[in-house]
């Protein structure tokens, strides 16, 4: 199984096709790259590709794991290109074009087919982060990410360029602050910091509880509302059920609509599909990504019996009677001590699960 390799580049870049590496070197891993929104599978070609072919007709290849990203991300456009001395004109300058950094107003799709290169990413601090793609690499750069191109020193890339509609390749250059491709990307962004930040305060809420006693590491489960909506649609964070207390990581929590829509589920999952064969693990990954993706279950793959937990539609029905509230534990003890002052006992609801906490507004 190939991994996706990435680091942060050294200040100075004299050779852009150079790994630019700092000293020591500072890995990054995938899940710090999904937290900026780019997506990346690796996916084996699965025939001998044209060099170039623009655009190009996927029925002319079988190959069923690209053919399920196309579909399920809407990839209706597709053609391939070969980037080289030979086969790009005015090769040398066309390369520094790449290396200027830019956004673009769509996703920026590439394939890997044969040879190497690099896309480098701004960090939130607005590092760079150079990512390694070789044949087989699937990456999904998000509309409004500051990025540039480069290839390496083996300065040969066959790629497949993958669009929704009428392709359209411009870059716009940086400073785009103000650009609105821009904007939504910030905002996108933020939204998943606020995610990552209360799936770290939750289970972190609960794991510390059980060590100091006050919950047991078996009951008891957390709720709390994402962004500023109280509406129906509106997301909330629910730890699983059947996961001890004292193993709950940050990405073991469902993340589903107030209406019960799931939008995200517990990505224990993908973890499991490691070490089984690559298309499963490609296909796992790919399902977990996007939208409308089929039903898959906690307790197909995590501890045994971790799932939803019954008292999800009770928190639910809180969240919608009452916008005050922004967060529920429910916790099984004998005498709970309430965990912080602005913890609150709440007992308008006439419901005996063991004690039940409402936290107002927010958590901190
Ligand atoms: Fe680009």
């Amino acid at each position: 199984m190939a991994t996706l390799e990435a680091w942060y580049m050294a200040v100075e870049v004299k050779d852009q096709t150079a790994e630019n590496r700092l000293c020591p070197n500072q890995p990054v891993t995938k899940e710090e790259i999904a937290d900026l929104g780019v997506l990346s599978w690796h996916v084996p070609p699965t025939g001998e590709y044209p060099a170039k072919a623009v655009p190009w007709n996927p029925s002319d290849i079988p190959d069923p794991v690209l053919a399920a990203v196309r579909t399920k991300r809407g990839y209706n456009y597709a053609d391939i290109i070969t980037c080289s001395e030979e086969c790009l004109p005015d090769y040398h300058n066309k390369l520094k074009d790449f290396f200027k950094e830019h956004i673009h107003s769509d996703e920026e799709v590439r394939y890997i087919i044969k040879g190497s290169g690099y896309f480098d990413v701004r960090d939130r601090a607005d590092r760079w982060i150079r990512i390694k793609l070789d044949a087989g690499d699937l990456i999904v750069l998000p509309e409004g990410i500051y990025h540039r191109f480069t290839m390496d020193s083996r300065n040969f890339t066959q790629a497949m360029r993958l669009f929704k509609g009428e392709p359209v390749w411009t870059p716009i250059n940086r400073p785009a602050d103000e650009n609105l491709s821009r904007q939504r990307y910030l905002e996108r962004f933020s939204a998943l910091e606020e995610e990552k930040l209360l799936r770290e305060t939750l289970a972190g809420s609960l794991r510390c509880w059980y060590q100091q006693g006050w919950c047991l590491g078996s009951s008891g489960s957390m709720a709390a509302l994402l962004g500023p909506e109280c509406n129906r649609n509106a997301p909330m964070l629910v730890t699983p059920s059947g996961v001890p207390k004292e193993q709950l990581a940050p990405e073991d929590l469902f993340l589903q609509s107030i209406l019960g829509n799931e939008l995200l589920k517990a990505r224990r999952v993908i973890r499991q599909y490691v070490g089984q064969s690559l298309v499963q693990e490609c296909l796992a990954a790919l399902l977990n990504s996007m939208p409308g993706r089929p039903e898959l279950k906690v307790s197909d793959s995590g501890p045994p019996g971790a799932k939803k937990g019954q008292t999800l539609r009770l928190f639910a029905a809180v969240f919608k009677e009452r916008p005050d509230v922004r967060a529920i534990c429910h916790i099984h003890s004998v005498d709970p001590p309430p965990p912080a002052g602005r913890w609150l006992s709440f007992h308008s609801w006439s419901v005996h699960i063991g004690a039940l906490y409402c936290a107002l507004p927010s958590l901190e």
